[in-house]
């Protein structure tokens, strides 16, 4: 049996990436194929229950910490999504270790230092990076609610992930209408289900 791929969605604040991986979710599974959706943060476990804390200002946080905080909610959801994987079901991520180095380093810490925790994830198959002028992001609604719901961080942020974004990355953008950008990120991940039928490999970072 094929592995399962690993499709990631990326970007800043209010880009639309849940609205996006709930409609692909619901649009692969229309056709037959197992996949299930991850987010991270994933505010249900103990460290997530911190994180949120953090995020909601009901705690404060070293920079530090938070950084690491974020990366163990990864770290605790491995061996979980690599037996999915490995079973041949596809995840949705919406967000991952980008965004940890992204917030991170817009506040300020070193991006070498942030990129570390991280290393040995696993690795997505596919990245989308969903791009959104903050401007824009500012007229959606809800912006200003969490800690980092800033105008002038997300801008930083947005600079970050521009920075790390690699020509293995898809950048989609995030004016575009809903639907279209559906279609969009539907298309590429066919393809990439398609080309994992050839290939069993396991893709994990060093
Ligand atoms: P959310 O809005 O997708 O639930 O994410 C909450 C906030 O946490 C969002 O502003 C991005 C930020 N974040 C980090 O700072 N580091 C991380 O590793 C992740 C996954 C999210
Ligand atoms: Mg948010």
């Amino acid at each position: 049996m094929a592995r399962g791929r690993f499709i990631l969605l990326e970007g800043c604040d209010r880009a639309g990436k849940s609205t996006q991986c709930t409609m692909l979710v619901d649009a692969l599974k229309a056709k037959d194929l197992s996949v299930e959706l991850y987010k991270f943060p994933d505010r249900t476990t103990t460290i997530g229950q911190m994180i949120h804390a953090y995020l909601t200002n009901s705690k404060e946080l070293d920079d530090r910490a938070i950084h690491l905080l974020f990366s163990a909610n990864r770290w605790e959801a491995m061996q979980e999504m690599k037996r999915k994987l490995s079973a041949g079901i596809h995840l949705v991520v919406d967000r991952y270790a980008y965004s940890g180095v992204a917030f991170s380093t817009a506040k300020g810490l070193d991006l070498t230092w942030c990129k570390n925790p991280d290393r040995g994830l696993i690795r997505p198959d596919i990245t989308f990076f969903l791009d959104l002028p903050t401007s824009e992001a500012e007229r959606r609604g809800g912006f200003g609610d969490e800690r980092y719901e800033k105008r002038e961080l997300q801008e930083n942020v947005r600079e970050v992930f521009l920075k790390l974004k690699d020509k293995e990355w898809t950048v989609i953008d995030a004016k575009k209408s809903i639907l279209a950008m559906h279609f969009e990120i539907l298309r590429e991940t066919e393809l990439k289900i398609r080309d994992g039928e050839k290939d069993g490999r396991f893709a994990e970072e060093d």
